[in-house]
């Protein structure tokens, strides 16, 4: 955050209407413009975008929802809370992706979706996925900068969801977006994010025959999701500095990349290939004795971690009889070191050179 950010969040105070007003919507309609989105419906978080991604597409109770056990625990939380079966499949090892292969023994009679996440921002290769014929929900939560072959991330699939929280790419606070091929579906989520209602007492105002403002009608039960302006204007500012942002997270992945070259020990994040764009979301090496070098950095203040515990070894989704090897490895040897667009050289250089020393 800087001054622009502090500026345009104070605005919205001073302007006494702190809540979903018209900031949302500019917020929305420079978004679509800047990353070619069909019409970016912002709502409170990516957790709840998720929810009603799942809710949107109108499955059957009981259907099932095929996604990637490395992943953040809202994905599968929304299929469950959405009446669905969450059917954890493994991820690649070094892109930390999902592949078609991975996905494809696990399609049953009751396969009503699959969800892909493009992990750190790093494009999943969707073709063969889309050729399975099954709706496709994208978790773009690392993805906001994210192309392939100059489409967006979130926009290849049926419904994409972003998160704005505080520590993504571009960060509001705490926020999500949805974006849906079908038009109608924009629609319908952006009646749902307000209770089901759709429309504001002033928009009601323009358009309630009968001269009551304060009338709705509710087209279906929902929870309210609606985003804020003090959140939308802080959007706004770091979508100005987006680009900027995303240079300096390059600068920091390519200096690790050319450190951790030569370091036997040490296997470094895929790199996008030809045609796709990477978000730099966060870098995750994978390596020997991952505990005790998450231990010695962060005795030597400097903090890690690991994105994310494999959703099926928690207790919730525990499914015994499925061995996912890629995950459970994943889940011995990989860490996230610090990667932020504030990080100045000094600290890059500390990071990488204690991760280093620690390798002798
Ligand atoms: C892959 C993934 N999906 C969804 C989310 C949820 O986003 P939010 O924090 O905005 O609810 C996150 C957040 O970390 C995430 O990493």
């Amino acid at each position: 955050m800087t001054e622009l950010e502090i500026a345009a969040s104070s605005e919205v105070l001073s302007s006494q209407w702190i809540g979903f007003g018209s900031k949302v919507k500019e917020f929305e309609a420079e978004l679509s413009k800047v990353r070619r989105l069909p019409n970016m419906t912002m709502v409170d978080s990516g957790s709840n975008a998720l929810f009603m991604a799942v809710k949107l597409l109108d499955l059957p109770v009981g259907s099932e929802i095929i996604l990637p056990s490395f992943t953040w625990v809202s994905c599968a939380q929304a299929v469950l809370l959405a009446g669905c079966v969450p059917i954890f499949c493994d991820v690649d090892y070094d892109s930390m992706n999902v592949r078609a292969q991975d996905i494809e023994p696990l399609i049953t009679s009751k396969t009503g979706a699959v969800m892909v996440v493009h992990y750190a921002g790093l494009p999943v290769d969707l073709v063969p996925i889309l050729a399975f014929g099954i709706p496709v929900i994208e978790d773009a939560a690392h993805a906001i900068a994210s192309d392939v072959n100059g489409k967006a991330c979130g926009t290849l699939g049926d419904i994409g969801i972003y998160s704005f929280d505080s520590v993504k790419n571009l960060a509001v606070g705490e926020g999500g977006g949805l974006v849906a091929k079908n038009v109608e579906i924009v629609e319908r989520a952006r009646r749902l994010r307000y209770c089901g209602i759709g429309k504001s007492g002033f928009e009601s105002a323009a358009t309630n025959s009968n001269g009551r403002w304060w009338e709705y009608d509710i087209s279906e039960p929902f929870i309210k999701m609606l985003p804020t302006n003090i959140a939308a204007a802080i959007g706004l500012v770091q979508l100005d500095r987006l680009t900027a942002l995303q240079c300096r997270r390059e600068e920091i992945w390519n200096f690790y990349n050319s450190v951790f070259e030569s370091a036997d020990l040490i296997s470094t994040p895929v790199n996008a290939p030809p045609g796709y764009t990477h978000s730099y979301f966060t870098y995750c090496i994978r390596v020997p004795k991952r505990d005790d070098l998450a231990k010695y950095l962060l005795a030597n203040d400097v903090y890690s971690t690991l994105r994310y515990h494999p959703l099926h070894m928690n207790s919730l989704y525990q499914q015994t009889s499925k061995r996912l090897p890629n995950t459970q490895k994943l889940n011995e040897v990989a860490l996230s070191i610090p990667l932020h667009p504030r990080m100045s050289n000094h600290e890059m250089e500390t990071v990488a050179e204690l991760v280093l020393a620690f390798y002798g």
